[in-house]
């Protein structure tokens, strides 16, 4: 697997100071994080395969084109909730499964405590959503989690990463795309990302 696609556009640079900012209040983070992430969708989405579809318009019919594949957002909660607004707006038709994952303070290890998927995909591109790219346990676990569901096509969306995330991601499945609007110095002893955002979570729900 190759580095991860960070975004290089000036909108994503320009509102990720603003989300960053300690004094941006819940309700404008909330908008950021929105906004960023269709921002990142659109890029992440470039490849999706579309079928011709002729369309009439007011004068001839001419060739358009419709998506091909079904499409599913999985936010893990609570932080990927504010992920999924705005880019299932730009693609109505997606479905929405969440995944729940806390850390088992002995293990150290993500342990899923929400996942409603059905027995079969019913999707064919799976896009996690998960703000922060950290350790990298919450992601490798839901990818796990997706591929024994059988998904065959699944990119990671986040805003920020630390190397050791994105290292722990691509060595477990290399076949996972990431694609993040920045990717930051390390990682705390808390295993906060820094510079990073604070608590993507508590900035969101108005918790901290
Ligand atoms: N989760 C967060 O919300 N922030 C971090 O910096 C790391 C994980």
């Amino acid at each position: 697997m190759g580095k991860p696609h960070i975004s290089n556009h000036p909108l994503v640079k320009h509102k990720l100071t603003l989300l960053r900012d300690k004094t941006t209040e819940s309700k404008k983070f909330r908008e950021l994080i929105r906004e960023i992430s269709l921002l990142i969708a659109y890029e992440a989405l470039s490849d999706l395969a579309v079928v011709p579809k002729p369309v009439e318009t007011p004068l001839t019919t001419t060739q358009g084109y419709k998506l091909a594949e079904p499409i599913g957002l999985i936010p893990i909660l609570r932080s990927g909730l504010g992920m999924v607004e705005g880019i299932w707006e730009m693609i109505p038709s997606a479905e929405v499964w969440h995944i729940g994952l806390f850390r088992d303070e002995e293990t150290l290890r993500p342990v899923s405590y929400y996942n409603r998927l059905p027995i079969h995909p019913t999707v064919s591109v799976c896009l996690i959503l998960d703000p922060m790219l950290a350790t990298g346990g919450s992601a490798v676990k839901a990818v796990e989690i997706l591929k024994k569901w059988g998904a065959r096509r699944i990119k990671f969306l986040g805003l920020i990463g630390a190397p050791e995330g994105v290292e722990a991601l691509n060595s477990e499945h290399p076949d996972v795309e990431i694609y993040l609007a920045a990717l930051d110095d390390h990682l705390n002893e808390r295993a906060y990302i820094v510079p990073g955002l604070g608590d993507a979570g508590d900035r969101q729900f108005g918790t901290a």
